[in-house]
């Protein structure tokens, strides 16, 4: 398949998220588990937010990656946001909670992208509306 130069930017692109969340992974906090996670967050404008999941003796207390990075650009002011990728050692690319497809989907809204990945190099992008459609939004409210 020949890619257009468009096309390879954003392969380029994608290619370099995920370095940044496998960079993030590295900090995962996941002593009961060991299964560890990186995540980032891209805005529209550009800025990048990453996180790792973060476990606890309380196990329910656990912070997922996914929901770190969200909170993390959340709480620097951050709003718009285009994409979202996320990384662990599995075999196929991971997938995120339902808990964090409820928080991306919430806050990214339907047309973002969740862009998946895993330690062997294989990426899958969906939509967000792909993960978790029909959602609980703050039209209900
Ligand atoms: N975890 C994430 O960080 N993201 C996911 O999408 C799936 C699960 C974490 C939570 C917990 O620390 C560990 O992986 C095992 O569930």
């Amino acid at each position: 398949m020949v890619l257009n130069q468009e096309e390879l930017n954003i392969e380029r692109e994608t290619a370099e998220l995920v370095e940044l969340a496998k960079q993030a992974r590295e900090n995962a906090h996941a002593p009961f588990s060991h299964f560890r996670v990186g995540a980032v967050v891209e805005c529209r404008d550009g800025r990048i937010f990453t996180g790792c999941n973060v476990e606890n003796s309380s196990y329910g207390l656990s912070l997922c990656a996914e929901r770190v990075a969200v909170f993390k650009a959340i709480s620097e002011g951050a709003r718009d946001f285009v994409r979202i990728a996320v990384i662990a050692d599995t075999q196929v690319p991971v997938r995120p909670c339902g808990a964090c497809r409820q928080v991306i989907s919430d806050l990214f809204g339907s047309e973002a992208e969740i862009v998946m990945a895993n330690l062997r190099g294989e990426v899958e992008t969906k939509m967000v509306k792909e993960l978790l459609p029909a959602p609980f939004d703050r039209s209900f409210l």
